[in-house]
This record gives structure tokens, sequence and C-alpha cells, in this order.
């Protein structure tokens, strides 16, 4: 498991919402990641793009660690606080989340197993709580997004704790998917070799 086939098992690929949810994402990446470290527009580009020898390289780190347990429960409780009230209390979004509103909008998507939050590199995730996606989206006025950035609310330590308690409720296969991800589109200072630890 994790190797380069289980990536092709990425449901978002064939899920009608989800396509949805991914182009939001690849728009941001478009604004936002200048070299062509983003999720590929494709799963084929992603797989062309994937070195596992590379990705070896690169620190195993995350700032959002599911195996903290000081971290996830400080996550838990921000959770609680900022994003259960649309999330969901346990992660389990809102209702017909994949179906768009007639403004073209979306409900607040799961973060469990059942979304695709897992789906994201930790920059992206992290990018999106930070700006939020009116923000992030400003380049594409098509996009309506009711995503709040919490620049202002959260530290950038407490947006990688309530990702450590998110991540804390994924599947190992995914939180595999989440980690390779993470590699090929690595944080700022999180260079290839690891040297930033
Ligand atoms: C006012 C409601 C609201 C609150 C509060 C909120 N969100 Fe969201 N969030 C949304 C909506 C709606 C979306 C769907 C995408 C969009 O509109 O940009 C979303 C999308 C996301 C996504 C993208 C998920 C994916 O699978 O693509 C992440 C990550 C996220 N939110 C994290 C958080 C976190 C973490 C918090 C708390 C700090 C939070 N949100 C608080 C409404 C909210």
């Amino acid at each position: 498991m994790g190797g380069p086939e289980s990536m092709n098992a990425c449901p978002g690929v064939t899920g009608a919402g989800s396509t949805v949810m991914r182009g939001l994402f690849l728009a941001a990446a478009a604004a936002l990641l200048s070299g062509g470290a983003a999720v590929a527009e494709t799963s084929g580009g992603f797989m062309k793009r994937y070195d596992p020898l590379a990705s070896m390289k690169r620190a195993e780190h995350s700032p959002a660690d599911p195996d903290d347990a000081v971290q996830v429960a400080q996550g838990r409780l921000l959770y609680a606080e900022h994003c259960a009230a649309c999330h969901g209390v346990a992660l389990e979004g809102a209702v017909d989340w994949e179906t768009p509103e007639a403004d073209g909008s979306y409900r607040p998507p799961p973060h469990d197993d059942s979304g695709h939050t897992w789906h994201h590199s930790d920059r992206q995730l992290f990018e999106y709580v930070k700006l939020g996606g009116e923000k992030l989206f400003e380049d594409y006025p098509d996009i309506v997004s009711n995503m709040p950035g919490f620049g202002d609310v959260l530290s950038d330590d407490a947006i990688w704790d309530i990702f450590a308690f998110i991540k804390e409720s994924w599947s190992e296969e995914n939180l595999d998917w989440q980690r390779t991800v993470s590699q090929t589109d690595p944080l700022p200072g999180m260079a290839e070799g690891g040297a930033d630890d």
C-alpha cells in the first residue's frame, strides 16, 4: 500500500461532486503555487510527477501530526470552537454537501474519510484555512466560496493542531496518500532532503 498503484484509487477522480471540489483546489493551486509542485491536473499527471526516490529524500515530518496526542487534543478543542458548526461535530459535514446550491456554492464538506480533505496536501489545506475561499479564489470570480479565512483568528500552530485532530480520523491508507501528496507539494521551508528539521 502507499505505492504508485494505490494512488490511482483516488475516488475524487471519478466522483462528480468531488471533481468540482478538486477544481476548486486546482484553481487555488494555479493561483498560489509558482512551480509545478501542485497536485497535477489529472491523476496521470500526478503519476508522472510522482518520484518515489525524491519523496523518500524529503522529510517525513508534517506540522500536523496525528500521532502527537497533545497536538490532537488541542486541535479537538479548536475544531469544536471554530469549525464544528459548519463541518459537523463528528467531522461529518453537511447533508448533500456534494450538490451545488443555486449560486454554485457548496455546503461544508466532511473532513473524515468520507470527504476528500485527505486528498489535499498540507500546504493546500493550510492555505485554505488561513486565507479562506474568497481570498484564495479572488482571481476566479466564478467560484463562490463560503469557507471563511481564519488568519486573523487562529495562529499557524492552531491551524496545524486542527489538522492533526482531523488526520487522526483517517485510515492508514488515506494518511499514506495524504503524506505522499504533501511530499510532492512541500511547504515553504521544507525543501528536499528534509534539511529543515
Ligand atoms: C461558516 C461555515 C464554515 C466554517 C466555520 C468553516 N468552514 Fe471550512 N468550508 C466551508 C465550506 C462551505 C466549504 C466548501 C468549500 C468552499 O465553499 O470554499 C469549506 C471547505 C473547507 C475545506 C476544504 C475541504 C475539501 O475537502 O476540499 C477545508 C480544509 C476546511 N473547510 C477546513 C475548515 C476548518 C479547519 C475550519 C475551522 C477552523 C473550517 N473549515 C470552518 C464552510 C466553513
